[in-house]
């Protein structure tokens, strides 16, 4: 694959591209032992040697991460101003990573962070249906049919009902389980819930990827959802032992078999 140089060092973490066309005019760079012509020479990283200051270049082509989105963190690319899921990657000024579709700021779990546009594509194209299930504390009386509604679609405002989806009531949850469960997932504000106003966990597995797709659909039944985490995608489901806020690298192998797709 062809690469621009100044891309290549850019996405590699070497700096902006204005940082990296510095050393490449500096002759800090070298392809194959000799001084780099230029920003816009492009390279074969798997056939050449590029080295920076003497030392080589690092450069993979494709990278995934699998990351448990804490709460409180923007689903973007790099921001600027704020922080966001990918400074939660453990590579230091990566600049070609972006989030695999969005999570509210405020839903924790399951996201993939890759450089891979192609995969992305094929994760959240409409036409391809891939699962997304999460878990829901949902405030308020859930209707009792419940699951047909969510199997017909819901009219949350948009010119199409929701796509059907799969809905399954887990079990009641107390007030005292909502706020630990708050206070484990560093949520200062925890939504405002009545004493004695019903709880319930809740399982959705949706086909489609709207903006604010659940807690909509939830409100257009007259209830609230006060916590939201996504545990799987397709085949693939957040594992126990990786902690909020931690990412855990993956290889494309890996990624594709647990996905299943
Ligand atoms: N639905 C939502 O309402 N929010 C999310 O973050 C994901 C799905």
């Amino acid at each position: 694959m062809l690469i621009r140089l100044d891309k290549l060092l850019a996405d590699a973490g070497y700096g902006t591209r204005s940082q990296v066309r510095g050393y490449i005019k500096k002759k800090c760079v070298t392809v194959d032992g000799q001084p780099a012509q230029g920003p816009e020479q492009k390279v074969d990283i798997t056939s050449v040697s590029v080295e920076v200051n003497g030392q080589p270049v690092f450069y993979e082509t494709e990278s995934y991460y699998i990351l448990n989105k804490p709460s409180g963190i923007l689903s973007a690319s790099r921001d600027g101003r704020e922080k966001t899921v990918v400074d939660l990657i453990p590579e230091p000024k990566r600049r070609d990573l972006f989030p695999v579709g969005r999570l509210d700021r405020d839903t924790v779990g399951l996201l993939l962070i890759t450089n891979d546009g192609r995969l992305s594509n094929r994760l959240l194209a409409p036409g391809k249906h891939v699962e997304k299930t999460y878990r829901a504390i949902v405030a308020g009386e859930l209707p009792e049919n419940l699951t047909e509604i969510f199997a017909e679609g819901i009219d949350i405002g948009d010119d199409a009902l929701t796509a059907s989806s799969g809905v399954n009531v887990l079990e009641a949850v107390e007030r005292e389980e909502y706020l630990t469960c708050c206070t484990e997932n560093g949520i200062s504000a925890p939504a405002e819930v009545e004493e004695g106003e019903a709880l319930h966990r809740v399982e959705v597995v949706l086909t489609e990827g709207r903006y604010h797709e659940i807690k909509r659909m939830f409100e257009a039944l007259g209830c609230r959802v006060v916590f939201l985490e996504r545990t799987a995608m397709a085949g693939l489901t957040l594992p126990a032992d990786l902690a909020r806020g931690q990412a855990r690298k993956m290889t494309k192998e890996e990624l594709i078999k647990n996905l299943g797709i």
